[in-house]
């Protein structure tokens, strides 16, 4: 918890979330560079393997530019966070470019600008790929996403690599690959990657992903095509309520048992493990009222500002701000026109009052990223705490500014 409190002051590096309070109006999400440090200490332990950022997790130019800083490389999944990439200056060499729908102006954007690598998902795709070399005269490096058929046994809504799900191309299929990478002459195959899903804690899915995928570089060996890079995906799991901390040295070791004698280069590409722990969201309780006999709090923050508890039910602690030492229980839900607006069932806080501040706990991946404009509301904005210091690295929106996107034909 990146939150504590001194004389019942909650802080976070020193900086007292009561102040911000007075000078940003809520929700606004907060994040300690301290500890997204830590974290990419924590992870940088894998022998010979370079960390690439997934971008998705959180994208604000700050944290690129911080993650940059700490030495990882981006793993981007769009033209935007692939140009958000480029602007916080990451190496092109150091930029793996992938997604299951790229268009050619995607494809022909991350060409020009020679990024390490394309990792790419479909047959469809590799013949547009080479089409577009053929057109611009070049060798294009890729790298393919096998989808190895492994259940990461964490939420099936963020789970990616079995058969059934649309990422990557089937393992099974790796004859009709072979053919044609020797086939398309403007196409180099240097890597392989995957990905099987998203918060994972259980080693041995990391260990069949491991041996699956260094079977079939072994297969690609005997056919005499030698890879450089082999990206092992993202999912290293965080805790976010009772969950286990992930036994990372038990994964180094599985790292270097199974690619021990191999010469190619090992990436990982963690985005939930490297910001997740480091963001809560600072909400205000705009109401207080009790339907049938549950106390709702109703926040300024809604499913538009955080929709990981209404998409996937995730859980995610919520602490009060002020100091009563009473309590009560509470369902803390936000002010959108939806049933499913709802942060928490049922949860013991101090007790609270109309005006009274929560944090939503852990909220430093796919939150504000995942955010929307939902119920014409403005997105939030976002500040960086370092060492007693901080910074608004978002500005918040304005509500003219998004109606003014909006356009009246002029037969109305
Ligand atoms: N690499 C690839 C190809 C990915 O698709 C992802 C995440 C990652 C790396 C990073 O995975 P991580 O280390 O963060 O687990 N919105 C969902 C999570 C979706 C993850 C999508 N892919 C959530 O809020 O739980």
């Amino acid at each position: 918890m990146i939150i504590n409190f001194e004389n019942q002051q909650p802080l976070i590096e020193g900086v007292s979330i009561n102040d911000l309070i007075e000078k940003i109006e809520t929700p606004f999400y907060v994040y300690s560079q301290k500890k997204i440090t830590e974290s990419f200490n924590r992870i940088n332990i894998f022998n010979k393997t370079d960390i690439f950022y997934s971008v998705k997790a959180n994208s604000n130019q700050a944290i690129l530019t911080l993650m940059k800083k700490l030495g990882a490389g981006a793993d981007v999944v769009s033209i935007g966070e692939l140009k958000r990439a480029i602007e916080a200056g990451f190496d092109k060499n150091k930029i793996i470019f992938e997604g299951v729908g790229k268009s050619q102006t995607d494809l022909e954007f991350a060409i020009n600008n020679n990024i390490r690598q394309i990792n790419i998902e479909s047959f469809e795709e590799m013949g547009l790929i080479n089409s577009l070399g053929k057109k611009l005269n070049k060798n294009i490096d890729i790298g393919v996403r096998i989808n190895p058929d492994i259940k990461a046994n964490t939420q099936d809504k963020i789970s990616t690599g079995r058969k059934k799900d649309k990422f990557g191309i089937s393992i099974e299929l790796i004859d009709e690959i072979l053919t044609l990478v020797k086939k398309y002459n403007n196409l180099n195959l240097v890597g392989l990657s995957c990905h099987v899903g998203s918060q994972i804690h259980e080693i041995n899915v990391f260990e069949k992903v491991f041996n699956k995928m260094k079977k079939t570089t072994d297969i690609l060996k005997k056919n005499n095509i030698k890879i450089k890079f082999l990206d092992l995906g993202g999912g290293f799991g965080v805790t976010y309520n009772q969950e286990k901390k992930l036994d990372l040295n038990a994964i180094s070791n599985l790292i270097d048992k199974t690619f021990r004698n191999e010469e190619y280069n090992i990436s990982i590409e963690p985005g939930r493990f490297l910001v997740a722990n480091a963001g809560i969201l600072v909400t205000k309780v705009i109401t207080s009222k009790k339907n049938s006999d549950i106390n709702f709090l109703i926040t300024d923050a809604g499913m538009q500002t955080f929709i990981r508890p209404a998409l996937y039910n995730a859980f995610h602690k919520i602490i009060g701000l002020n100091n009563n030492n009473k309590k009560d229980i509470y369902t803390v839900a936000g002010p959108i026109c939806e049933s499913s607006d709802i942060f928490a069932n049922s949860i013991e806080l101090p007790k609270q009052k109309s005006g009274d501040f929560l944090a939503i706990c852990d909220v430093g991946a796919y939150a504000f990223v995942m955010a929307s404009n939902y119920n014409t509301i403005c997105l939030p904005p976002e500040i960086l705490i370092n060492e007693k210091n901080y910074s608004i690295i978002r500005k918040k929106e304005n509500i003219s500014e998004i109606i003014k996107k909006d356009i009246i034909p002029d037969w109305l």
